[in-house]
């Protein structure tokens, strides 16, 4: 089997552990996907109350797309590319969830650092800026994640910022519930608990 594929299968089961979902059940919060959004990313799990495990989710979701690029990066950098793009569809669609995963924003960043860690500065300067200023996390994932395959083009990265337009494509059609609610001014802010 060509290495691509098998960097591909790796990247997509590492991608696929739900630490979100995990977490919530070791620490007894139940269901992370009855609360909330249904989302099982670090921002859903804030909605449990629990600041140390959103942020721990949001490490461990965002390690598990940079070890894969890294780890993958070991057998060529067409095999780093399709690990992280393995990683990413993991997440969203884990086959240990029946395919219905998380919206890979953390998972996404990951990857992003992996390639260059510039464009994952940016991405997360983005991020902070729109989310300080809106409140919402959404609206943060979809302006950093518009600005990251750009970035990546500008820093010398053009084949890795096309996939990664490919995944940002992805992030909106995750988000479609998002904004829907962004354009209806009925989406939950960071912290709130609905
Ligand atoms: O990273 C996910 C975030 O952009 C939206 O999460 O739970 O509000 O749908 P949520």
């Amino acid at each position: 089997m060509s290495p691509i594929y098998i960097a591909l299968a790796f990247g997509y089961l590492l991608g696929s552990v739900p630490f979100g979902l995990l977490l919530t059940r070791a620490a007894g919060l139940g269901d992370v996907r009855q609360i909330g959004s249904g989302n099982i990313g670090a921002t859903n799990v804030l909605r449990t109350g629990n600041k140390g495990l959103a942020a721990l989710t949001l490490i461990l979701d965002a390690l598990k797309g940079t070890a894969a690029v890294l780890i993958a990066a070991n057998w060529g950098s067409d095999a780093a590319l399709f690990a992280g793009v393995g990683a990413f569809l993991g997440h969203i669609f884990p086959i240990w969830l029946r395919f219905k995963g998380g919206k890979g924003v953390a998972t996404y960043l990951g990857i992003l650092a992996a390639f260059s860690w510039k464009a994952a500065l940016v991405f997360a300067a983005a991020w902070l800026a729109v989310a300080f200023l809106s409140r919402y996390s959404s609206l943060a994932a979809l302006v950093a994640t518009a600005v990251s395959p750009l970035v990546l083009y500008i820093v010398g990265l053009p084949d890795f910022a096309l996939a990664l337009l490919a995944l940002t494509a992805l992030v909106y059609i995750k988000h479609a519930a998002n904004i829907t609610r962004l354009v209806s001014g009925k989406e939950s802010k960071i912290g709130a608990k609905g």
